[in-house]
């Protein structure tokens, strides 16, 4: 628990200790610990064990996933039964960030299952409500099975098949609803958003504005570390940044430059370079008219999403835009390019 609250903003801290946490050891035949997590002794709280067995008919044990130190980062469970198989995974709302990100996967598990992408799957919403003043959701698990490689040919389609499943419609970036929100949104965070954002957005419109742009769904967070592999079927987890109204192919830009970052190692600063300057090769599909400009509108959206999120406060990766985001977008911005 201590780990799951580093570089989490303050709030989320205090949050988690008033969670007090007891571990009992015992015995290594499952799990070399066992934790039991409980609100603060307060009168008549209960532990979050018995709201898990009351959701799912049997006592779960449970482990907690550590990841990175991030502002969305909340308590991730482990469920497992008492041959130490996986029940499922447990997700805990423990500030307003995670709570609505918890609420919104929450949502996301039922839409997305009920569109039933070919060659997806994502996982089933077991249980879901409050405890103790946190939205808790509880989901099966996806089981990654053998080879776990996936070729560019077999990515592109499952992208597609994800940001056609709402619907596609095109419009001049102009007068897209996408870059209504957008600029909607870049205006109510000013306080956190840097004014050199908001302005490469309109640099944008000004050289691109009749370019068409499709908008469709995307996952939000697609990345190597979010999905596995059954046979033919890619299996696709944390579904908390579902939209749909956004450029169709956002998911394989990101993809691309996040596995750029985080797998090959490429500075972050010559990955957006080269992401504004090349084909994004992932997503040469056929869904934009102008794949310049989806990676440059991609770059405008995920900085605007890590600076409302404040991942700078929380010492998330890649929240310092300065250091490469920004510098990116303001290289020379060729309005031909933009055009095909
Ligand atoms: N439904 C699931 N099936 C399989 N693994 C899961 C599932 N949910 C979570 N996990 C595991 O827990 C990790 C953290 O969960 P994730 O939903 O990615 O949370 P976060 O939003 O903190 O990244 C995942 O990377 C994966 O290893
Ligand atoms: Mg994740």
């Amino acid at each position: 628990m201590t780990a799951l609250a580093t570089g989490s903003n303050r709030r989320s801290r205090q949050r988690l200790k008033a969670m007090s946490t007891v571990v009992r050891t015992l015995g290594t035949w499952v799990l070399p610990w066992r934790l039991v997590v409980t609100p603060s002794p307060e009168p008549g709280s209960a532990p979050l064990v018995d709201w898990l067995e009351e959701q799912l008919g049997s006592r779960p044990l449970v482990g907690v996933k550590k990841t990175a130190p991030r502002a969305n980062n909340k308590p991730v469970l482990v469920l497992l039964d008492a041959d130490g198989g996986v029940l499922g995974y447990a997700k805990v709302g423990i500030n307003p960030l995670t709570q609505r990100l918890v609420k919104a996967e929450t949502k996301a598990l039922g839409r997305i299952a009920a569109r039933s992408i070919p060659g997806l799957r994502t996982p089933e919403l077991l249980a879901s409500g409050e405890w103790n003043g946190s939205h808790v959701l509880v989901q099966g698990a996806l089981r990654p099975t053998g080879d776990q490689s996936w070729a560019p040919e077999e990515l592109i389609p499952r992208f597609a098949a994800f940001a056609g499943s709402a619907g596609l419609a095109t419009t001049p970036l102009r007068s897209s609803p996408y870059l209504e929100r957008l600029r909607r949104r870049l205006r109510k965070h000013r306080a956190y958003v840097p004014g050199a954002l908001g302005a490469e957005l309109e640099r944008v419109v000004t050289a691109a504005g009749d370019v068409p742009l499709t908008l469709g769904s995307w996952h939000g967070d697609w990345t190597p570390w979010n999905m596995g592999r059954d046979g033919d079927d890619l299996l696709l987890w944390d579904l908390e940044r579902v939209k749909s109204g956004v450029p169709a192919g956002f998911d394989a830009v990101h993809y691309t430059l996040q596995s750029e970052i985080v797998r090959k190692g490429t500075p972050p600063l010559a990955a957006a370079r080269s992401l504004l300057e090349q084909d994004v090769t992932l997503a040469a599909s056929s869904l934009q008219a102008s794949r310049r400009l989806l990676a440059r509108l991609y770059l405008i959206e995920i900085g605007t999403r890590y600076c409302v999120d404040r991942q700078a406060e929380a010492g998330g990766a890649l929240s310092d835009l300065g250091s490469w985001l920004l510098p990116a977008l303001a290289g020379p911005l060729r309005e031909e390019a933009l055009h095909g």
